[in-house]
């Protein structure tokens, strides 16, 4: 494979391991976006940046050099060579997530950061097909019902089940402007299909 295959969806729809299983059946990287808006994020709550303070923020990014490590097996992202990568699946991280990643200087920095890889790749996130590689000949959207995600999540992170889907349930609404599927991604719904099932279908249609 020569080109660019994007795999957005909303949290937890399963797009972050169906990325890495499809990138790894095809011989290629993986690139998950979403760990940019987390770094970004982590090192705003670290230094103590206010988040809505776009331009010191901004700075902090350009001054810690984050850079976005896409291997085979995983991603890293290091700042100044520091692995910052243990620290961004937090719930102190995924709480304020949403609010960073609202900023048009933060997506800038992201998209940057992201079509300074060499193709080819897997990009997974919420707008690769629509806004950051439109011109990838294919797109996937994942989705599935909010129980059947809040049930994935409730699996990866401390909490009820209760909590979970209500903090799922807010984060899909501040996430809702970027998460539109590009008009051209196939549409796939995951909530009555394993793993296993997913990455075949999309292997699939990348064979046609
Ligand atoms: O996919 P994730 O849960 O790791 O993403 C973390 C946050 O980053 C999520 O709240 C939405 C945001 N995000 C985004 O706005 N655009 C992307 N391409 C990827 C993630």
């Amino acid at each position: 494979m020569r080109g660019i295959v994007t795999i957005d969806g909303p949290s937890a729809s399963g797009k972050s391991s169906v990325a890495r299983r499809v990138a790894e059946a095809l011989g290629v990287p993986y690139l998950s976006s979403g760990l940019l808006y987390r770094a970004a994020t982590y090192l705003a709550l670290r230094a103590g940046v206010d988040l809505e303070d776009e331009g010191g923020l901004l700075a902090l990014l350009e001054a810690r050099q984050v850079r976005l490590v896409p291997e085979k097996e995983g991603n890293w992202v290091l700042a100044d060579g520091e692995d910052l990568t243990p620290h961004l699946h937090t719930e102190a991280v995924d709480r304020v997530v949403s609010q960073v990643a609202r900023l048009p200087g933060v997506r800038a920095w992201v998209n940057r950061r992201l079509r300074e890889v060499p193709p080819p790749f897997v990009a997974e996130g919420r707008d690769m097909g629509r806004v950051v590689f439109p011109e990838a000949p294919h797109k996937f959207y994942l989705t599935a019902r909010p129980e059947v995600r809040a049930r994935r999540r409730a699996k990866e992170r401390p909490g009820d089940y209760e909590g979970v889907l209500r903090d799922l349930l807010l984060r899909d609404e501040r996430d809702r402007a970027q998460s539109a599927p590009a008009p051209d991604a196939l549409v796939l719904d995951t909530s009555d299909l394993g793993l296993e099932a997913v990455v075949e279908r999309i292997l699939a249609h990348l064979k046609d």
